[in-house]
């Protein structure tokens, strides 16, 4: 059984924690698209680890875990979060598969993307500031560097001091400072000495573990709203991050890929500008008084809506959701009332997809249907039969609305607050 697991929404929407639950039943996880953009929340215990590249798969003994070709690396920043989680116990030694021709994201990609947003001004997409955008943009201008380049030193650094001064000229132009080539060179080609170990063939070495019928878990990284093709372009990031991700980002082909688990939470979140129908301050305050909803990678406070099944009946379409795993159904407890955004009502016409226009967006106005609350806590429920009535309700209306089969529901950040549905 090999699965693919996507973010329904506009991301941080408890993938890391979800994958946690699943690679007990997996023996390979592997990330196939973005970079250190991702944060993965994974709790276990008294501890909590947040992973920007490294499979959230890494916490289970003996799993292994691959970056593969689809995913950009800084990779100064892989080697601190390497380094990070073996302080901590964590074993990386021949479970850590990195491949070959995952593209780097550069000093300059980071200064680039900074550059552009503060160009941008209110028109400012609110991206992480770690490069993805202008990283993926190399890759596709064929001007990128990838891993395998870092592993002979002499062409990395003609190709680095080429692209290196041709960016300079573009820093310039936008008002940023120019790198200073030396510098860039040493700390690259050290963090690609540290990574050799774990930088391989990943496409060749999937298939041999396919045919060794191991158990393959894809973990997808930011949700669907922020994918370069369906999300609220230019609102998004610059991957598919999407089912067919999956695929494109690790060799593995779409026949091979056995489902497809939709992650959504039961309310709406997102972090960065662009259109979010359902915002509404209420729930932002609530969430944010309990301490919840800010992201993991930047901190930044994320903004906060009601369930919009407009946007997770798209997901659902676009992905192939197959099971659905439902969290933070606990950040909704306190309230009488929940609302759901059922359509979207825009220029007199009611929609059941979103427009794919972000302007047209913008003049939405969500539909809602009003479910009674619960006024209960269910952190401790590990039985859907025991939730409140009225949450089993909320529930299955959430599932049913987006058209897929509830599998998995959480109730905290917790491993343990997680059950069958
Ligand atoms: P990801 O990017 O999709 O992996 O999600 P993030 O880790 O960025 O954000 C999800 C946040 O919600 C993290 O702080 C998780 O620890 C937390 N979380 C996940 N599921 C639940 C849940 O059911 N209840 C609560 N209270 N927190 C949860
Ligand atoms: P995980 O995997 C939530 C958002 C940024 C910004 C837009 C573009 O933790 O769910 P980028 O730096 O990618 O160019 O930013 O995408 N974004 C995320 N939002 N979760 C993420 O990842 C995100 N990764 C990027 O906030 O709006
Ligand atoms: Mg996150």
């Amino acid at each position: 059984m090999n699965t693919i697991l996507v973010g329904a929404q506009w991301g941080d929407e408890g993938k890391g924690k979800i994958i946690d639950v699943l690679t007990e039943e997996a023996d390979i996880v592997v990330r196939s698209q973005g970079g250190n953009n991702a944060g993965h929340t994974v709790e276990i215990g008294k501890e909590k680890f947040v992973l920007h590249l490294i499979p959230s798969g890494i916490l289970r003994k003996g799993k292994k875990c691959v970056i593969s070709n689809g995913v950009v690396i800084d990779p100064v920043a892989l080697v601190g979060e390497i380094e990070g989680l073996e302080k901590r116990g964590i074993k990386l030694a021949n479970r850590l598969l990195i491949s070959e021709t995952a593209h780097l994201v550069l000093p300059y990609h980071r200064k680039l993307d900074e550059a552009r947003e503060i160009r941008k001004g209110r028109d400012k997409i609110g991206t992480t500031k770690r490069g993805i955008g202008p990283a993926y943009g190399d890759k596709a201008a064929r001007t990128g560097l990838r891993l395998i380049d870092l592993a002979q030193p002499k062409v990395f650094s003609a190709k680095l001091k080429a692209r290196i001064e041709e960016n300079n000229a573009i820093l310039e132009s936008l008002g940023g400072e120019p790198l200073k080539f030396a510098e860039v060179e040493k700390a690259y080609l050290e963090a690609g000495k540290r990574l050799r170990p774990f930088i391989t063939n990943t496409v060749v070495w999937l298939h041999r573990q396919l045919e060794a019928k191991k158990r393959i878990l894809f973990e997808g990284a930011q949700g669907t709203f922020l994918d370069i093709d369906f999300g609220t372009y230019p609102y998004v990031t610059s991957s598919n991050t999407t089912a067919g991700g999956s695929c494109t980002g690790s060799g593995i082909p779409p026949h091979r890929m056995d489902r497809v688990v939709g992650v959504m939470k039961a309310y709406t979140t997102r972090v960065g500008e662009g259109p979010l129908p359902t915002e509404c301050a209420e729930v932002s305050d609530m969430l944010h008084a309990m301490g919840r909803e800010f992201g993991a990678t930047t901190g930044r406070a994320r903004r906060c809506g009601w369930f919009d099944a407009v946007a997770t009946r798209y997901a659902r379409m676009v992905n192939g959701i197959d099971d659905l795993a439902i969290t933070n159904l606990d950040g909704l407890d306190s309230l009488k009332q929940i609302l759901v955004c059922v359509a979207y009502e825009c220029r007199g016409k009611k929609l059941q997809y979103p427009p794919n226009d972000a302007e047209e967006l913008l003049h939405c106005r969500p539909v809602y249907r009003k479910f009674a609350g619960w006024q209960k806590s269910t952190s401790d429920v590990r039985q859907f039969k025991k939730l409140p009535v009225n949450a089993q309700k909320y529930l299955k209306a959430l599932a049913e609305l987006t058209g897929a089969k509830m599998k998995i529901i959480s109730v905290g950040a917790q491993r343990e607050q997680t059950f069958q549905a």
